[in-house]
């Protein structure tokens, strides 16, 4: 795979994908922006064009990113998430796919509501299959944080699932965008790491802000 490979952010009208898409667009990727409407997405990518002229954007219907990208991110709602994925499996066959997708209570966003996957990604790596590496990151990054291009990030990235490279390639597309990323353990680690996106809004909710993160402390990175 190319050190720049094209990514296809499904969802990608919404806050948190276009937020990705602004940031790998704004680094140099080649990004398509997916939508169940594709008009919608050639909108959003206009727009996001708007801010970063120079960027390799475009819009796209879902299947037709999911087609087009090397790396497929899934970022719409938890209600869709197993039907986009079942519909598109054969697409993403063998792609690596990063899921940021929080199965929240829709009555109580404070609330983890995982699915009988136990998570999200695990409900992803079990409908895409073994052959198809999946991960879970960014699901503890707000949108706020992604669509201010000159704010450095003070939250870090975690990322899980059962494939190693999957997981040091999706580490080194969240640090070309500012991001300090870490290797956060198996797919069976996902619950917390979706989890705690609840505890996030919960806290943004409680003292009014709009992006609690986390950061890891007491780590040497080997270039840090
Ligand atoms: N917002 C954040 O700060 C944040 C942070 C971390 C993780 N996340 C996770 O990222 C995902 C997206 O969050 P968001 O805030 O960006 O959501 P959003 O803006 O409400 O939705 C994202 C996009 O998903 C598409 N969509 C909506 N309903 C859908 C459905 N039933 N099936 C397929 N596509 C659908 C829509 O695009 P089209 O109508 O154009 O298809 C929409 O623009 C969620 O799972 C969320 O838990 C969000």
């Amino acid at each position: 795979m190319d050190s720049r490979p094209r990514i296809a952010v499904l969802g990608g009208t919404g806050k948190e994908g276009s937020g990705l898409a602004l940031r790998w667009a704004r680094a140099g990727f080649p990004v398509a922006i997916g939508s169940r409407d594709p008009e919608r997405a050639r909108h959003a990518a206009e727009r996001l064009r708007a801010i970063v002229p120079l960027a390799e954007l475009i819009g796209l219907a879902n299947a037709d990113a999911a087609a087009w990208g090397e790396v497929v991110v899934i970022a719409v709602p938890y209600e869709g998430h197993a039907l986009i994925l079942q519909a598109l499996r054969d697409i993403l066959a063998r792609k690596l796919i990063i899921d940021v997708v929080v199965p929240l209570d829709p009555g109580n966003p404070r609330r983890y509501a995982p699915p009988p996957d136990g998570s999200a990604t695990a409900e992803a790596q079990r409908i895409l299959g073994p052959e198809t590496p999946v991960v879970g990151a960014f699901h503890n990054i707000s949108h706020f944080h992604l669509h201010d291009l000159d704010e450095i990030p003070e939250c870090d990235v975690l990322v899980v699932g059962d494939h190693r490279e999957a997981k040091a390639r999706a580490i080194a597309l969240a640090e070309a965008i500012g991001f300090t990323a870490y290797d956060a353990g198996p797919l069976a680690n996902a619950p917390i790491i979706e989890g705690l996106t609840a505890v996030l809004i919960g806290l943004n909710i409680r003292y009014k802000g709009k992006g609690a993160g986390i950061r890891i402390t007491g780590i040497r990175r080997k270039n840090g």
